[in-house]
């Protein structure tokens, strides 16, 4: 364990951690006895080639499937005795999720995209909206706050998912493959995005790539095979310098970093350069006088409201309507007539 881990308490340990899935007579190791820990504000890839278990270890450790046997400490908590209330909860209050293929609403506008995991924690429409806007701002698609998904590109796409994941400052944010689905540079992008947030908001981040390139922004990279840590890389000690990135386009923001660097990620000044897609989107140049994302060591407690059945990846936009229909909470979905 490094020196600096030593004083801090981990935020996830696993222990002795199998997925066995049987599949007829045949039996498939997932994960074959795995032990880590994670500690507050580390940046952590898990590291390996396909079918290797990166995936599998990261749904454990976000309690989204249940080991075989050994056991997920969050805060303490063991995830994988949890049933499936409280997890929903823990997940709502502790966690925010990046998917390689952004799973946002196809129905829904950016805004309200980002604004979901708050509408789910139970935050005002006002307020949610504002921390969505703000959010969008600062992942540099002010002016494509209204656009629904099929009118972003998948770069877009995923700065839309990553404000979605990081709007309501969960302690741990978990991204597989993030950038699984994008050209080189905008990778880059994401990642600088991803990396910067985090360090500003001091979240743990845990990211599965099989991309070494990608790793190099981690902090600890746990090198996975065939369901076993096969060893451990420690980055913070090393001076990296990866490959020469592309140079940035006019109209792209420069988060102006590179693996290791802790610079902070500026909201954007004028909103970007993307143009309008009518005079409905003046709004959107509206100044934001406080763009700050709220900084906590601790997970802290929203309000105490009844949890709400979370959205799932197969959902559809109209069962999202309705369960936010059935809520106690105050919701309008934006048309384009908005
Ligand atoms: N639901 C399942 N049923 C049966 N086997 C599964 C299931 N999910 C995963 N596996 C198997 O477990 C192993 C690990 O799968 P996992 O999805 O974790 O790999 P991965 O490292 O994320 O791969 P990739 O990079 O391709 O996403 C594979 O051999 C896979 O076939
Ligand atoms: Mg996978």
């Amino acid at each position: 364990m490094a020196e600096k881990d030593a004083v801090k308490k981990p935020v996830i340990t696993i222990s002795g951690l199998t997925k066995v899935f049987v599949l007829g007579r045949e039996k498939v190791y997932a994960l074959n006895g795995i032990d880590l820990e994670i500690y507050p504000s580390e940046i952590v890839c898990l590291l390996g080639t396909s079918g290797s278990g990166k995936s599998t270890l990261l749904n454990m450790m976000a309690g989204l499937e249940k080991p075989t046997k050994g056991a997920v400490n969050i805060y303490g908590e063991r995830i994988d005795k949890m049933s499936e209330r409280k997890l929903a909860m823990f997940r709502q209050r502790n966690m925010g999720f990046v998917f390689q293929s952004y799973n946002l609403l196809p129905n829904l506008s950016a805004i309200d995209n980002v604004a979901l995991p708050l509408a789910f924690a139970g935050v005002k429409k006002k307020i949610r909206t504002k921390k969505a806007k703000d959010m969008l701002k600062l992942v540099g698609l002010g002016k494509r706050m209204r656009h629904k998904p099929t009118q972003m590109s998948g770069g877009q796409q995923q700065r839309v998912g990553i404000a979605r994941a990081f709007v309501g400052t969960p302690k741990i944010v978990f991204a597989d493959e993030p950038t699984g689905n994008l050209d080189t540079r905008t990778t880059i992008e994401i990642m600088e995005m991803m990396v910067t947030m985090s360090r500003q908001n001091k979240q743990t981040l845990i990211i599965v790539t099989h991309d070494i390139e990608i790793a190099a922004y981690a902090d600890k990279i746990y090198h996975i095979i065939d369901g076993r840590i096969s060893s451990v890389e420690d980055n913070r000690d090393k001076q990296i310098v990866p490959g020469a990135a592309p140079p940035p386009e006019p109209d792209q923001i420069d988060f102006g970093i590179r693996p290791g660097s802790t610079e902070p990620l500026k909201p954007e000044e004028d909103g970007g350069k993307d143009i309008p897609e009518n005079a409905e989107n003046t709004e959107n140049t509206e100044i934001i006088e406080d763009t700050k994302t709220e900084l906590a060591d601790e997970p802290k407690d929203l309000p105490d409201i009844e949890p709400i059945e979370s959205p799932k990846e197969e959902d559809s936009a109209d069962r999202i309507e309705e369960i936010l229909k059935n809520s106690e909470i105050p919701t309008e979905i934006h048309t384009e007539e908005d």
